[in-house]
């Protein structure tokens, strides 16, 4: 048996990345890309150094429960599906991928903004149909996006990225709601100005567009009572979290004519998208591609393999979040 840390990287990654690992850790890969089952990663926690999980995997307190594991790097930014409560409880050290899926998301959401107000997702299903009877005045009205009002909740590095591709891009006024206070400066670089509430942050835009964390308190935070404040035509954008937002509500919402429409990313319960929502014209539905470009989803694993290096060298992990 060899002395270098054992890895176990629970999905598959960019193959150069999974070449790295190869060299520097005894790894175990998954080739086929099957799902773990929550009590394959306890198993995983009780016999390996260190694990690489991502958002598909479920870590809830119970999987922690014999675990030997020494630090969870997790491919991804968002980590809202380990309990880190209970990885610290435990001592175990927990790692992310900030700052290298900025760009991505934003262009992810962007798509997603343009897609619903154009009715792109409508008009290609129509070509693709056969059912396209040519070009008339009339024909797929949509919303133009470009001087309109974009409302962020959120205003990280992707918030932000956001806020400068809708300000430069499309003269967009950007208001946002964010935890802490932002420096007005800061938001005076993307024409953004923040607000005290959520409330006002929806009552006052066209598009919003969510970029907080997932998990915790903001589970729900889009919910029925804040969906009724946004503007009649509004549209609400989703590449953040599936449970920032009430997914029954929202269907609610874009049934009852509540809202515009709504391009989404991610959900509640993935991969499952409810029928309800699939059914629907009004909203645009991608499956969780925020980071998904080449350079992005090796510039993650890159980060992961830092990560853990550093740990296993007895120094303070980069991005380190537990
Ligand atoms: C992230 O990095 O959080 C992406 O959503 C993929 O997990």
């Amino acid at each position: 048996m060899s002395d270098r840390p054992r890895i176990l990287v629970t999905r598959k990654w960019p193959q150069a990345v999974e070449r790295v690992l190869a060299e520097r850790f005894d790894v175990v890969f998954n080739a086929d890309d099957i799902p773990l089952s929550e009590a394959a990663i306890a198993e995983a926690l009780a016999r390996f150094d260190a694990v690489l999980p991502t958002v598909s995997d479920k870590l809830p307190p119970a999987v922690f429960a014999g675990a030997k594991v020494k630090i969870l790097g997790n491919y991804g930014v968002g980590y809202n599906h380990i309990d880190i409560a209970a990885a610290k409880a435990v001592g175990i050290v927990v790692t992310n991928t900030p700052g290298v899926l900025t760009d991505c998301t934003a262009d992810i959401a962007m798509t997603l903004l343009l897609s619903i107000a154009r009715r792109a997702g409508e008009g290609e299903r129509e070509v693709r149909n056969g059912n396209w009877t040519g070009w008339r005045p009339t024909h797929m009205i949509g919303t133009k996006v470009t001087g309109k009002t974009l409302g962020i909740i959120g205003f990280g590095r992707i918030g932000q990225a956001m806020a400068k591709r809708c300000h430069f891009g499309f003269d967009m006024e950007i208001v946002f709601q964010n935890r802490s206070k932002i420096d007005p400066a800061l938001a005076a670089r993307y024409g953004a100005r923040q607000l005290d509430t959520v409330e006002e942050v929806l009552a006052g835009s066209d598009f919003v567009s969510l970029h907080c964390p997932g998990g915790g308190g903001n589970r729900h935070l889009i919910d029925a009572k804040r969906l009724s404040l946004m503007k009649p035509g509004a549209f609400l954008i989703n590449t953040a979290r599936g449970d920032v937002v009430d997914e029954q509500a929202l269907v609610a919402a874009l049934e009852n004519g509540t809202i515009g429409g709504a391009g989404l990313d991610v959900y509640e319960a993935e991969p499952n998208v409810p029928e309800a929502l699939r059914k629907l014209e009004n909203v645009v539905l991608l499956p969780h591609l925020g980071s998904a470009t080449e350079e992005t989803r090796m510039a993650m694993g890159m980060k992961v393999v830092e990560n853990v290096t550093a740990f296993f060298d007895g120094l303070e992990p980069p991005d380190r979040v537990a």
